[in-house]
């Protein structure tokens, strides 16, 4: 008896240990004080971590991660056509969570930010609520969130906004629009250096569209979606934009249509936020190869940039690896992402649209002075347990960095004559659509 009771605390302090259980009062990923990839993360009560399709704030020295609450029995329902009948998995929304951070690797649940409590039609408990992004709006002060909204179907594709004075919420529901008039179903925000903000959305026109991606500016209070759109991406039915900027280069990180199931990844790369972007294929690099093709079997939310010394051009990547039978039990996979660029021109006055000034430029007052830089590679590496303050394995250290070109994806012969290239696509199917 003694001895079972003996065997049976040994077995859970090592577990626990190892992250595999719910261990009371500590979180099992501290523990190992690492980011730990497709387990259950556990916050510093021992609950385990829900924040799916994610994104994160850093305000005030805090990390504030705002993600689904998928914590309900998943759905199984079908949209039945004249031929066929698909099915598809989902839960129904509690709302979305916040937890904070001041280290990335220890999380504490600051509670519901926005609850689906029924107080406006998006939040009733069958609706969707999906891919929550937060901003921090200096001229207001407040917190401005945006979130996917849908029904259970799917059929609404619409972008909510909610605001908030603290980072935690509770979050003021505001309603929600179809952001010019387009079916929209993931999107991200984007802030610029000079304070705009953006949201980017997977758009499409009707329900079976390929999705095309979208640039829209927001309102200097960040609560409404200005008219006229960019075109960045045509329709190339790529999901879950993750957009970022390091030194004067946007990259837009995608993944592929597939509901719940991973598939290859897909980065751009552009010199101006509004495009063209060009693909760079897909950045999976190292062990295990055999995972590339499906992003090591995740999708790719968000991205932040990582500070660790000596280390430039480090994002880190939050992913999800959804569980489509069981979407509660979906893990998150963290990874860092290794941009590195070739210097092109020391230092050279360069437009805002990227191009280098020359001598009869009509708005020198655009220029700025860059260093003029090409990117060379960017790899998204495969970590089964890392420190993003030190793990960052740099040349020199564990990992054997091969410099040289990643794979840039040349376009297929047809697509570049159908859509010309990546700028902007063809026409679009309304008018209103800016194309730059
Ligand atoms: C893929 C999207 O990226 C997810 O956020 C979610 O909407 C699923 N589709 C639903 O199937």
């Amino acid at each position: 008896m003694l001895m079972s009771l003996a065997l049976s605390t040994t077995v859970t302090v090592l577990l626990c240990l190892l992250g595999f259980r719910k261990c009371s009062g500590a979180s099992a990923w501290t523990l190992k004080g690492k980011i730990v990839s497709g387990e259950h993360w556990l916050d510093d009560e021992g609950g385990i971590i829900q924040a799916h399709g994610g994104s994160m704030l850093f305000h005030n020295q805090t990390y504030f991660w705002y993600g689904e609450n998928k914590d309900a029995p998943t759905e199984w329902r079908s949209w039945k056509m004249p031929d066929q009948e698909w099915w598809y998995t989902r839960t129904p929304a509690l709302g979305i969570s916040c937890y904070s951070s001041s280290d990335l690797l220890n999380w504490h649940n600051e509670g519901m930010a926005l609850k689906a409590d029924g107080s406006h039609e998006d939040l009733e408990a069958g609706q969707t609520l999906e891919r929550p992004r937060v901003l921090y709006n200096n001229l207001t002060q407040q917190f401005v969130m945006w979130v996917h909204v849908d029904d259970a179907g799917y059929s609404l594709c619409r972008l909510g906004m909610a605001v908030s004075a603290a980072p935690t919420g509770p979050f003021r529901y505001q309603g929600s629009m179809q952001a010019n008039d387009q079916r929209n179903g993931d999107f991200t925000l984007f802030k610029e250096d000079n304070g705009t903000a953006y949201v980017v959305t997977a758009s499409q026109k009707q329900s079976m569209d390929p999705r095309f991606m979208l640039l829209h500016e927001l309102s200097i209070d960040f609560q409404r979606v200005l008219p006229n759109p960019f075109r960045i991406l045509p329709p190339l039915d790529r999901e879950s934009p993750v957009l970022f900027k390091y030194e004067a280069h946007y990259f837009l990180l995608t993944s592929g249509s597939t509901f719940w199931s991973p598939n290859a990844a897909e980065i751009f790369t552009a010199r101006a936020l509004e495009g063209p972007y060009a693909s760079w294929g897909n950045p999976c690099h190292g062990e295990p190869m055999d995972q590339h093709g499906i992003t090591f079997s995740s999708q790719a939310s968000f991205a932040i940039p990582l500070q660790a010394p000596g280390a430039p051009g480090h994002f880190l990547i939050m992913a999800d690896r959804w569980q489509s039978n069981d979407l509660k039990e979906s893990t998150y996979v963290w990874l860092p992402l290794h941009i590195s660029l070739r210097v092109q021109k020391p230092l050279q006055l360069v437009s805002k649209s990227g191009e280098a000034a020359n001598d009869d430029n009509e708005d020198p007052g655009q220029d700025e002075a860059v260093r003029l830089t090409a990117v060379r590679r960017i790899a998204l590496e495969w970590r089964s347990a890392w420190d993003p303050h030190s793990g960052l394995n740099l040349p020199g250290t564990s990992l054997k960095y091969r410099e040289g070109r990643s794979r840039v994806h040349r376009l297929p012969v047809a697509f570049v004559a159908r859509y010309g290239s990546y700028i902007h696509g063809p026409e679009p199917p309304d008018a209103g659509l800016n194309k730059g």
